[in-house]
């Protein structure tokens, strides 16, 4: 048995209390999103810490202006070895339509999907709580092997990822020297099926804006006003609707500004590996593609901007019915971006818009939830060949490099902040109901990724 085997072999025998400590981190309730959840959110943040620390870190619960974040410091078998920072995020997504979940979603456990997979259910198992422990697991089976580890590492997890990461800038620009490593680590995104690993390449960034429309100071009978007095539903509407036009195109200008075509050889390439996996829309009840027209689907998700509405209130939307016309109406829109789009810029743009469409005796108002650019990381890196060759060696098929499609709003200030690469691999899958009633991770998600992990560290680590 070579030593990584040695390694490998106590991530296995761990299992059963790596399970225990996802259990016991899915069980606390750290949605960022809502201010109901502050304290289970510091909660997760002092959990991760007592984990981190039992494993021989330096660990500790830094304050933000928002939810903490964890840092902790762990050093290498020799002084040269390469530095790691390791990033995670410990917040989750809220959890409604709650009626829609088929188990409670903070009380995980292991389930048989049916298809003969077995399955770990509950909110943040697979985003992102099940992912940062495989890392973890992993330098502890490694530690718990070899008394050291190869690399020098740093780990920081936040809590307000899925809230845009407001407090994370300032508290890297407040912290640049202790968090700057060599490149970064990041175990957020998915593998490309159940059998082929992935290693991304690209994530597009994200706007997000609520648009907050007030007409009259009150709700109005329908009779005695409709027709007459300004209606902000309409409002709304006209400024939603508006926002594509026939082909699917987003239409406020200067939209498109940054946004680069695809190579021809690289569209070549996403159109083969399309192929390999033709239910993307019918395992989720669809058939058609929507969005820009004359697209490929990686091409809409990998390398095209968005216009999404996420959310709309306004009037009365409960049982039965009300002639009314409502005071105010909101929408939460977002744009994911690609390329060099400007994020403030695409912002101004739909608030000069959304505004020249709003009567005069009418207000207008704007939140903003986070503005982050696409990012494109190098495809060929040294880490990114070692990553690469050690996934390959612990899946059924060959890792391959792909784009992303959703935000990791930090990646791109490890750049622009800390002048480091970050490696972007994870084990999430397609199935995993990401931010949506019934998540899970797949049990072979979270055991084959520790060990994945260990295969990774070891690669990139000192010989
Ligand atoms: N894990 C995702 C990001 C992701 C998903 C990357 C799929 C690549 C492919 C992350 O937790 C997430 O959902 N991020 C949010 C960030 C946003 C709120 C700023 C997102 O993408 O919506
Ligand atoms: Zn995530």
């Amino acid at each position: 048995m070579t030593d990584i085997d040695a390694v490998l072999a106590r991530a296995d025998a761990n299992l059963p209390s790596s399970l225990d400590t996802l259990f016991e981190l899915v069980r606390i309730k750290s949605i960022s999103t809502d201010p109901a959840y502050r304290a289970d959110c510091r909660e997760a943040a002092a959990y991760l810490v007592r984990h981190l620390a039992d494993i021989g870190f330096k660990a500790s619960v830094r304050e933000t202006d928002g939810n903490p974040v964890v840092v902790a410091h762990h050093e290498g078998m020799a002084p040269n070895c390469p530095h790691v920072l390791f990033y995670g995020h410990y917040d989750v997504q809220p959890v409604d339509p709650l009626e829609l979940w088929t188990h409670d979603p903070f009380e995980p456990a292991i389930r048989d999907a049916g298809n003969g997979r077995k399955i770990i259910t509950g909110r943040g198992t697979s985003d992102d709580k099940g992912q940062l422990l495989t890392f973890l697991e992993a330098v502890r089976a490694y530690k718990e092997v070899r008394g050291t580890l190869p690399i020098r590492l740093t780990v920081l997890f936040e809590g307000e990822e899925e809230s845009g990461s407001p407090s994370l800038r300032p508290f890297l620009l407040a912290n640049a020297e202790e968090l700057r490593a060599d490149f970064a680590m990041v175990c957020d995104t998915s593998m490309w099926d159940a059998e082929t690993p992935a290693i991304c390449a690209s994530l597009r960034g994200l706007v997000g804006e609520e648009v907050i429309i007030t007409a009259a100071d009150r709700d109005l009978h329908s009779g005695g006003y409709g027709g007459a007095a300004a209606n902000p539903i309409h409002i709304l509407s006209d400024i939603l609707a508006g926002l594509h036009d026939r082909t699917g195109a987003v239409t406020l200008p200067g939209f498109y500004d940054g946004v680069e075509e695809v190579p021809g050889a690289i569209k070549a390439d996403w159109q083969r590996l399309e192929e390999t996996s033709p239910g993307f829309l019918t395992d989720i009840g669809l058939s058609r593609l929507s969005g820009e027209q004359g697209r490929s689907r990686l091409e809409l998700i990998w390398a095209r901007p968005t216009a999404e509405i996420n959310g709309i209130s306004g009037g009365y939307a409960g049982d039965g019915f009300k002639t009314v016309i409502a005071s105010k109406a909101t929408a939460k829109v977002s744009f994911r971006l690609v390329g060099s789009q400007d994020p403030l810029k695409i912002r101004e743009s739909f608030r000069a818009y959304s505004r020249s469409k709003v009567p005069e005796d009418c207000k207008v108002e704007f939140a903003s939830h986070g503005a982050s650019p696409g990012i494109q990381l190098p495809y060929d890196s040294p880490v990114l060949d070692k990553a690469r060759a050690a996934l390959s060696h612990e899946w059924p098929k060959p890792a391959i490099v792909v784009g992303g499609g959703g935000s990791i709003p930090v990646v791109g200030d490890f750049r622009s902040i800390l002048g480091m690469d970050s490696l972007l691999t994870g084990f999430s899958l397609a199935d995993d109901r990401v931010h949506s009633p019934n998540e899970k991770y797949d049990l072979a998600s979270f055991h084959k990724g520790i060990r994945s992990w260990v295969r990774i560290i070891d690669a990139v680590g000192a010989k």
